[in-house]
């Protein structure tokens, strides 16, 4: 077993929404730091965990990780996507500064180095508590929408897609069945990764992406050369941050005043309805693409991202993130991953993929 000078206690946190492999994460991190012999306190719900007091935590060894938890969806730890400690919402409406609070939270457990796995967002929030309170930290993408710069793949993706694809394979002998037009409503915050991917792999006539122009005529025009050419269903595909004709997007509110995406399928099965007379069902799809089990390549990434995290704190490296890039893992300053915002390429392989199977993605 390899020793560094001194013994760390690394604290890890989930932050922000969970996907398919934050626990295989948190696994691999926990044996690479028993490699070193270090010890690993899993934070729990985030940031919020570091606002209670006493801290709640749990120690993790390899004993706690093994076994079910890599294949298991969601995360052990817990997770939140509300509360920025910097604008922090307090019970009277008004907003509070409470960074300082986690920071001697962290102090209160010991760490000197935290593993953030999470997205844009809890990446730029932990970048900044980690630098006011010295605090060693390494970034580990993950999201379902694949939308974080530098990294080709975050870690939930590849499962979320293939839970749409799964839907679409369910979705096509009861649409043939029933001579139906089936549109599934995917997630995708701000981009289309998760619709261009699990469109393609399903066999959708029309995916409806965020990045490119659609029209009612374009769907429509598909749907009678599918029909023209004697299939009796269609399959259409449609990204929740797609906007309507009038260029709004379609958002609901829930029950914490927030606004989030949903609608744009029922709005969409209804135009294709209307234009051609197909009967129609919507299936939106959700959470499922977050809370399942996660398939192998995400296992994969999620281990690789894991150890590589560690030996990088190993190495006494601090404010990077680790990344996937040519079939290996890469490390890149936090702040350049959360500079650049991935959406589709609209020129690149996939769309034209999509084109060049007779997929409708939009007009040209
Ligand atoms: O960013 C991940 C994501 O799953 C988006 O695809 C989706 O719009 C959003 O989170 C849903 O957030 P919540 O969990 O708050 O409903």
């Amino acid at each position: 077993m390899e020793r560094t000078a001194a013994a760390k206690r690394i604290g890890i946190l989930t932050s922000g929404g969970d996907c398919a492999g934050l626990n295989a994460v948190i696994r691999a991190a926990v044996h690479r730091a028993a490699h070193y012999g270090w010890e690993v306190v899993g934070i729990e719900d985030g940031t919020q965990g570091l606002l209670a007091r006493p801290v709640r935590y749990v120690n993790l060894d390899v004993n706690r990780v093994d076994g079910a938890v890599m294949r298991q969806g969601g995360t052990i730890l817990g997770t939140t996507n509300k509360g920025d400690p910097f604008a922090y919402p307090m019970a009277d409406g008004s907003k509070k500064d409470r960074s300082q609070e986690i920071i001697g939270g962290l102090r209160e457990l010991g760490v000197d180095s935290l593993i953030g796995i999470g997205g844009d967002g809890s990446m730029a929030i932990l970048r900044q508590l980690a630098h006011i309170g010295g605090i060693k930290l390494i970034g580990i993408p993950k999201t379902i929408d694949n939308d974080l710069g530098i990294t080709e793949m975050s870690v939930g993706f590849d499962t979320a897609v293939a839970v749409a694809t799964e839907a679409l394979d369910r979705l096509q002998p009861t649409a043939a069945s029933h001579e139906r037009v089936m549109v599934l409503e995917v997630m995708g915050r701000d981009a289309g990764h998760i619709a261009l991917s699990a469109g393609i792999a399903g066999g959708a006539d029309v995916i409806l992406l965020p990045e490119l122009v659609w029209s009612v005529a374009g769907v429509a025009a598909k749907i009678h050369r599918v029909r023209d050419g004697g299939r009796n269903f269609a399959l259409v595909v449609v990204s929740e941050a797609v906007k309507t004709m009038e260029g709004n997007a379609a958002k609901q509110e829930f029950t914490d005043g927030q606004r989030r995406y949903g609608g744009i399928g029922n709005y969409i099965g209804h135009l294709i309805a209307e234009a051609t007379g197909a009967e129609t069902r919507v299936t939106v799809l959700g959470h499922v693409q977050r809370g399942c089990p996660p398939g192998h390549n995400d296992r994969v990434l999620a281990s690789a991202f894991g150890v590589a995290a560690v030996d990088l704190l190993a190495e006494g490296k601090s404010d990077r993130l680790v990344a996937w890039s040519n079939r290996r893992v890469i490390d890149i300053p936090i702040t350049d991953a959360i500079a650049t915002y991935a959406a589709v390429d609209t020129d690149g392989t996939l769309v034209t993929t999509a084109r060049g199977l007779g997929i409708y993605v939009g007009d040209v």
